[in-house]
């Protein structure tokens, strides 16, 4: 009896010792610490609003600090908003910051292409993607690609909506228009995805296999490694879908560049309508046997990074455009005040000038500055390192940079800075201010910033333009408008809209 006694007196004592260390170290946080499991069980209990909460949890800890995961897992890495600290990992110290291996296996599906890829395989395909992006045919091809699908598509089915009156969702417009323009600008090959008329939607199993992929990335960051493997090798939960989609994309781009694809170099090429980005990437690389794994993966990777992308801020900048009606009047007036003519086919004449338009870039900055598509980056520490911020980074630990945070930061913007306000980019001269890269971070900073920028401000523009020129956007009302939980910030629920047709 006196035993046991003795062993539940021992037994309170040791839970309450317990009780009141985690009651200590979680006092003030407010991402809760609870040994052995870390912070992972908070993580996943605000997992539908994890942008918002990891913001408010940087902010308490002054930009930074280390999100613990369950013991003897690989869930321990920094996370941080605080520009010095993202300055000195993208740029400064850059030669010490890796992708490391975990993102090579979390990434899987990108293959050996750029995104995937460090040191000097990452500095070839820099490079040669840089080289052939920086060819005036090249931008000249993107714009026409984006002209054709805007007149033959997008423009004749917003037409069509606004006289049935019906409303349709945005998002899933946009995502169909953007993956069939990077098909047409990566591999000369249009899917087709977006039809011209209401009655010829149809599921286009690809483009919802790049979907479903991106979810189960976002969860292999928040589960133990031996987790999502088994959960793999027991074909389960997003793992699943993950093994099915990637069967989708292998074909896909397989179909695309077969491996007994020939390539002639003739006269044609330096004409922009019969620009093969394939073809001059065989051209340019100069290889004598054609690798076409080598060709497939930077295909994956380059349209991975230009549908997403594009269609996500399409989505934010509409919605925050279509809510803030005195951004939308000045949106229009700059167009007629630098572009209008009574032409036809006016916007062909404009694509040429797009750098006029000071107010639409400082709206776009804006939308992306508070909607980046991507809306977290990682690296790894190659060697220990110190921080800016005075954090020790460990060897092979992960940094994560939110970005979706940066943009919220008062530190950064002032205390405006959740307001949406195009003149926050717009100089007392008139001109659109530039602001440092590693504050504005949605294309990500230093040697490896994103190759597409420049491009993607020109679709970005014509399709602003073309849109809100000829149309007006109403959100209807009542629908929960709010981030998804992926890599890239989608809409969670899409973006219903009623269109109408404006007399210009
Ligand atoms: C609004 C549109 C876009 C945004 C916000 C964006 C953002 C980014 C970000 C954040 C990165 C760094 C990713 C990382 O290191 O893991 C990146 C890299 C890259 N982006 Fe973009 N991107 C956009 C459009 C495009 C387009 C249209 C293309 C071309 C088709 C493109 C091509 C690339 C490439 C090749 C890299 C790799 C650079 C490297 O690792 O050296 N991007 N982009």
């Amino acid at each position: 009896m006196l035993y046991s006694l003795e062993y539940f007196a021992l037994f309170v004592a040791i839970i309450s010792f317990f009780s009141i260390h985690i009651w200590r170290i979680n006092r003030n946080s407010p991402i809760p610490n609870f040994p052995p499991l870390g912070m992972i069980p908070a993580i996943l209990f605000n997992l539908s609003n994890i942008h918002e909460y990891i913001t408010s949890a940087l902010k308490h800890h002054g930009g930074t600090f280390k999100l613990r995961g369950p013991l003897f897992t690989n869930i321990n890495f920094f996370l941080t908003s605080d520009p010095m600290n993202v300055h000195h990992i993208t740029s400064k110290n850059f030669v010490n910051y890796g992708k490391g291996s975990e993102f090579h296996e979390i990434f899987e599906s990108l293959g050996d292409g750029i995104f995937n890829s460090d040191s000097q395989n990452w500095k070839y395909q820099r490079n040669l993607l840089q080289s052939l992006f920086k060819q005036n045919i090249f931008e000249n091809f993107v714009r026409k690609v984006i002209h054709k699908k805007l007149d033959d598509y997008l423009l004749p089915l917003l037409n069509e909506v606004s006289k049935s009156r019906t409303s349709v969702d945005l998002q899933d417009i946009f995502q169909r228009f953007t993956f069939d323009s990077i098909c047409s600008i990566v591999l000369a090959f249009d899917p087709n995805c977006l039809p011209n008329k209401l009655s010829q939607f149809r599921e286009v199993a690809v483009e919802k296999a790049f979907n479903k992929s991106e979810v189960a990335i976002f969860y292999r960051h928040l589960v133990p490694r031996w987790l999502w493997k088994l959960q793999r090798w027991l074909r389960i939960g997003h793992e699943k879908d993950t093994i099915f989609g990637q069967k989708i994309l292998d074909q896909f781009f397989c179909d695309q560049i077969p491996s007994n694809r020939e390539f002639n170099y003739t006269k044609d090429d330096d004409d922009e309508s019969n620009f093969d980005m394939i073809k001059a990437l065989v051209e340019k690389s100069g290889m004598k046997q054609v690798d076409y794994k080598f060709l497939r993966d930077t295909a994956v990777n380059l349209v991975s990074a230009g549908r997403d992308t594009i269609s996500a801020s399409l989505c934010w900048f509409f919605w925050l455009v279509s809510t803030h009606p005195n951004v939308e009047t000045k949106i229009l007036e700059e167009i007629r005040e630098k572009f209008k003519t009574n032409e036809e086919n006016w916007l062909i004449s404009v694509v040429k000038d797009l750098d006029k338009l000071i107010y639409l870039h400082g709206a776009l900055c804006e939308a992306l500055r508070l909607f980046p598509p991507v809306p977290y980056q990682h690296k790894c520490a190659i060697k220990s390192d110190i921080l800016p911020s005075g954090d020790r980074v460990d060897a092979n630990t992960m940094v994560y940079y939110s970005v979706y945070s940066m943009g919220r930061m008062e530190q950064i913007w002032g205390n405006d800075c959740l307001e949406f306000k195009p003149e926050r980019w717009i100089s007392e001269k008139g001109m659109n201010i530039q602001v440092p890269s590693y504050k504005f971070m949605a294309f990500n900073a230093g040697p490896r910033s994103c190759l597409g920028k420049n491009i993607s401000f020109i679709q970005l523009k014509m399709i602003a333009i073309a849109l809100l020129w000829n149309f007006h956007f109403q959100v209807v009302e009542g629908q929960s408008v709010c981030p998804s939980v992926s890599i890239v910030l989608h809409m969670k629920h899409g973006l219903q809209v009623r269109v109408t047709k404006r007399s210009n």
